[in-house]
């Protein structure tokens, strides 16, 4: 099964990704973590798109479009995905959608997690993230049993960079500007599940598996 999730940033989209890859047994590629992890390794491409992700900014495509591609052919995404954070574009959309063509496939979901802006500043406001293993916490909504300390390695857990206020209107502006009408490309293609994101995690999640069949 191949997911795409989308809604805005903090709409929930990694917390359910990440249940769906289990309940699924598929990997979840989250392309945020992909570039934290480069940016945390010092690579060209995490130096490339730090700029962009600390000031609430989109990378370009063309840092973003190939690594998907590459990613989703390696063996482990066989049977399918659910990919976090990407498309984010138009442009990014039609990459995915032609690379996918030339192998006879087709996403199977795009589940669109709404949540309206007002909600958005105190989900991102609460949330804390391991840099080691990724898992994400809400210190209200989701804590953990340590505070600021990762109940699944132990390891310190940080306030994201592009988690300040000011950074997260940014990402919403961003948000509704370029990948919003992402809901459109998908609904023409009959593929969009909506979802009530204001309701607490495991109703979302049991939201999301009634409307996909599960
Ligand atoms: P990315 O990491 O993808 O960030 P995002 O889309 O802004 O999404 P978030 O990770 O902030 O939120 P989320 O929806 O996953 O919510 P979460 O589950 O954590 O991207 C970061 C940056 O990388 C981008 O700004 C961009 O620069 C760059 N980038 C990435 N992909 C790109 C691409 N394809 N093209 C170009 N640039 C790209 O939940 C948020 C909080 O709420 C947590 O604390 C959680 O515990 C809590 N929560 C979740 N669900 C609920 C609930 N139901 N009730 C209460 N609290 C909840």
């Amino acid at each position: 099964m191949k997911v795409i999730m989308l809604g805005a940033p903090g709409a929930g989209k990694g917390t359910q990704a990440k249940r769906l890859a289990q309940e699924f047994s598929i990997p979840h590629i989250s392309t945020g973590d992909i570039f934290r992890a480069n940016i945390k390794g010092g690579t060209e491409l995490g130096k490339k798109a730090q700029g962009y992700m600390d000031a609430g900014q989109l990378v370009p495509d063309e840092l973003v479009c190939d690594l998907v591609v590459d990613r989703i052919a390696q063996e482990d995404a066989r049977n399918g995905y659910v990919l976090d954070g990407f498309p984010r574009t138009i442009p990014q959309a039609e990459a995915l959608e032609a690379a996918l063509k030339k192998k006879g496939e087709n996403v199977d979901y795009a589940v669109n997690i709404d949540v309206p802006d007002e909600a958005i500043v105190d989900r991102m406001s609460g949330r804390r993230a391991c840099t080691n293993c990724g898992a994400t916490y809400h210190i209200v909504y989701n804590a953990p049993k340590i505070a600021d300390v990762c109940d699944v390695c132990g390891n310190k857990l940080i306030i994201r960079d592009d988690d300040k206020p000011e950074t997260v209107l940014n990402r919403l502006s961003v948000y509704h500007k370029q990948t919003q009408p992402l809901i459109d490309y998908y609904e023409e293609r009959g593929l969009v599940v909506n979802v009530d994101g204001t309701k607490d995690m495991d109703a979302v999640f049991a939201e999301i598996l009634e409307k996909i069949g599960k």
